[in-house]
């Protein structure tokens, strides 16, 4: 295995602080350490890893406000300690009064700002819905019992962290100009301050007495609609009552001795990972080195390949006819790799158009948990972007999503991903928008063998592509493979983001001289994974994201 001399350097520094694999029995790794405590008492007082999931879920929603949320969506992916293996749809949906140009200006031009920030980038949150049917289906606990340590967060408080601390001041003024001075998060918090947030345990109390109904209706409901359309969206009383999760069969897929186990459609997420997993498969990636210029040619193609596929066929499949299993027919993807060369850049131009458009920061959240019995979850949700909306509801104590902004505004105009979709990502009343989220379980030889995911915008599917190959083809351990550098394709722009100073100018300028356009000036943050492996030996490793706060709980 080749690695840069930096990066040898950064995985010592971390793995010292890992906990020693032969003593774990149970694992959760998120965001949060407080979230991660709190799910894992739950699996200490015999709950299982679904219980765990609904009591991390509320946890984050406290303790990390840029992404964990009740007023987001998300995706839930399990596996059972038996194999058996299912997925949760709980995304938003567009407000019912929802038109297909909803964010294009006068002259018909997409207004990016209409959907990232204000109440119109609001869609209908599903993350009670999700995370209440994730009880009712899986749980075994009562469910006060899994709010109530979130509540109790909200009441005594948290620490502010030196990275929340920065992220605080740097949205600080937006959320004062959406929501005025007397907001909540107008308030100056830093590094060390405790934070605590009194409407946000109401809110978590309603929820805890009347389950769907103390978000869906009644007051919390009022709060989040009068909100909203004080700040110019269309959130209604009715579409809040519409809002259902819907149980989906997961996107499975073989790769190698690995079975797969992802999110279906309306994420992109299993769609993209069985195309790219499916692409390298035939290749000896192991022998072509972690990194090295050959390896990263051929995953960068595959994943300017399947973001192709994804711009162009992708959407809510209750909406459009999502051709799922043609694309990730072994034949298909094949057929797709026809054109690659070993040696060359396949221009994007030459597979189809669009425009360019610069990625700007964002916020999601994944975590991961095994229990003592093998149970598996994955789960990822989102605001979107850092803080959603911005549109802070000062009565419930939390921010709006604007999660509307996953559609595709305008056929070939890039989102603030620089995504772009087609009419199979437009808006329409009550259809979900396109996502990437990528929560994912890996079986080995039919044995439970990884679970991983993280947020990342259009950067989580090749962050997860990446890790899941860090650790299977070259047998970096779970940890060494989260803190690996990252790079990113998605076909347009036409470019692959570096994580800055990481790669060595002998790599860059290879990939280079085969054509490709190399941008280390606009890459940011390419996801933070949180990860458990489970070894051969029935070992439980964990992998959490230096990038960010997050951290591992385990026993
Ligand atoms: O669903 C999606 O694909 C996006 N809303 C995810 C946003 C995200 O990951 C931002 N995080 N860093």
């Amino acid at each position: 295995m080749k690695k840069p001399l930096f990066y040898l350097l950064s995985f010592t520094i971390i793995a010292c602080s890992s906990p020693k694999n032969d003593e774990i029995q149970a694992a959760v790794v998120s965001a949060r350490v407080e979230a991660s405590e709190i799910g894992l008492d739950v699996l200490k007082q015999g709950g299982n890893a679904y219980d765990a999931m609904v009591a991390t879920s509320f946890a984050l929603t406290v303790v990390y406000p840029v992404a964990g949320n009740i007023t987001g969506g998300g995706f839930f992916v399990y596996r059972t300690a038996d194999g058996e293996t299912s997925t949760l749809d709980y995304r938003e949906m567009a407000p019912l009064q929802s038109t297909k140009d909803l964010f294009l200006d006068e002259n018909g031009n997409a207004d990016p700002e209409k959907s990232t920030i204000g109440g119109l980038a609001v869609g209908i949150p599903g993350a009670v819905a999700g995370i209440l049917e994730v009880h009712k289906k899986l749980g075994s606990m009562p469910l006060e019992d899994l709010i109530r340590p979130a509540i109790d967060l909200a009441e005594k408080g948290y620490k502010v962290t030196e990275k929340q601390a920065r992220s605080f001041a740097r949205y600080r003024d937006l959320f004062i100009r959406v929501n005025g001075e007397d907001t909540f998060f107008a308030q100056n918090f830093s590094q060390g301050d405790t934070i605590k947030n009194p409407a946000l345990a109401n809110t978590l109390l309603e929820i805890a007495k009347n389950g769907n109904r103390g978000f869906y209706e009644g007051w919390v409901a009022q709060a989040m609609v009068d909100k909203v359309k004080a700040t110019g969206g269309i959130l209604s009383l009715e579409g809040l009552e519409s809002y259902r999760p819907v149980w989906r069969d997961p996107v499975l897929f073989n790769y190698k001795e690995l079975g797969l186990i992802s999110m279906p459609p309306p994420s992109s997420g299993g769609i993209c990972l069985a195309q790219m997993m499916q692409m390298v498969s035939e290749y000896d990636i192991k022998s072509m080195g972690f990194n090295s210029t050959e390896t990263m040619h051929l995953m960068i193609e595959a994943e300017r390949r399947s973001y192709a596929d994804r711009s162009h066929f992708l959407g809510d499949p209750d909406f459009v006819h999502v051709p799922q299993s043609e694309l990730i027919s072994k034949s298909y993807v094949q057929e797709r790799m026809s054109s690659y060369s070993p040696s060359k850049a396949t221009p994007s131009s030459e597979l189809a158009h669009g425009e360019i458009q610069v990625m700007e920061s964002d916020e999601t959240t994944h975590f991961s948990i095994v229990d003592s019995k093998g149970n598996a979850v994955a789960v990822t949700t989102t605001l979107n972007g850092a803080y959603g909306s911005k549109v802070f509801v000062d009565e419930i104590g939390v921010f709006m999503n604007n999660e509307m902004d996953d559609f595709s505004s305008k056929p070939g105009v890039p989102n603030m991903f620089g995504l772009t979709g087609s009419e199979a990502n437009s808006v329409a009343p009550k259809k979900r928008m396109l996502s990437s989220m990528t929560p994912t379980i890996v079986t080995k030889n039919d044995k439970l063998y990884m679970v991983v995911g993280t947020p990342g915008g259009s950067t989580i599917i090749t962050s997860v592509f990446q890790t899941v190959l860090n650790v299977y083809e070259h047998g970096m351990g779970m940890q060494e493979a989260v803190n690996a550098p990252r790079f990113h394709h998605q076909w347009l722009p036409d470019r692959v983001v570096l994580e800055p100073n990481k790669f060595n100018n002998i790599i860059i300028e290879g990939l280079q001289a085969m054509g490709h356009n190399i941008s280390e000036e606009y890459s940011r943050i390419i996801g933070k994974v949180d990860a458990i492996l489970v070894d051969d030996s029935g070992q439980i490793s964990v992998g959490a994201d230096y990038r960010g706060d997050d951290a591992a709980a385990t026993y």
